[in-house]
């Protein structure tokens, strides 16, 4: 929890809540867990969630990878927040996936988890799907994700309450490239 200081979008931080190093550590640490859990399944089905989790999938398949775990990408879009900091509590579909999953291992890969939402309508639609199973593996949770029922087994970090931007994460599409997850300055919402 430091100030991030710095220039360009660094700038606009206020504090970092998780940062560069810390997610590298913990992708290896999730990474080495779900590779040992997975010894059973030649090639696991990673499905990323866009556009958040991008970042995410990028460095945890390769960390599978190095782990000697066989992966395959899928890609879903779905829509949550929007341009606004709330939960509109619209989950549409934006891009569906490209493949049949009937008798795969699934893991879906999540950026966070706030309100559980998009999550628990996405396990159902996968589960309409006839994946042999679905896990979720998220690299963020926040507090209310308690409490709604959404299986979420792998996490990375629980983190407070605030709205975050970074490593995928967006406020208005921007602050997506930030190496690490950081809150953002009052005055940015002020600009805007
Ligand atoms: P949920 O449906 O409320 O769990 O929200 C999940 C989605 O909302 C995530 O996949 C993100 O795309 C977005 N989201 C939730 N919290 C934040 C945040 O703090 N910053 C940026 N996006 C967020």
């Amino acid at each position: 929890m430091s100030d991030a200081g710095g220039i360009g979008l660094d700038a606009d931080i206020e504090r970092v809540i998780v940062t560069e190093e810390q997610i590298r550590d913990k992708i290896e640490e999730l990474a080495r867990k779900i590779a040992a859990d997975y010894t059973h399944v030649p090639n696991v089905l990673l499905v990323c969630i866009l556009k958040g989790a991008v970042m995410f999938m990028a460095d945890f398949s390769r960390a599978l990878g190095r782990e000697g775990q066989a992966v395959e990408l899928e890609f879903i879009a779905i829509s949550s927040y929007g341009q606004h900091a709330t939960s509109s509590g619209v989950v549409r579909i934006l891009k569906d996936l490209d493949r049949d999953i009937a008798g795969r291992h699934v893991i879906v890969v999540e950026d966070i988890v706030d309100s559980g939402l998009t999550l628990s309508w996405l396990l159902k639609y996968l589960a309409s799907r006839s994946a042999a199973s679905v896990e979720v593996v998220a690299l963020l949770r926040k507090p209310d994700a308690i409490k709604v029922q959404v299986p979420v087994k792998y996490v990375g970090f629980d983190i407070p309450n605030e709205f975050v931007v970074g490593y995928g994460l967006d406020f208005g599409e921007h602050y997506r490239e930030l190496p690490y997850v950081g809150m953002l300055k009052p005055e940015v919402y002020a600009r805007v």
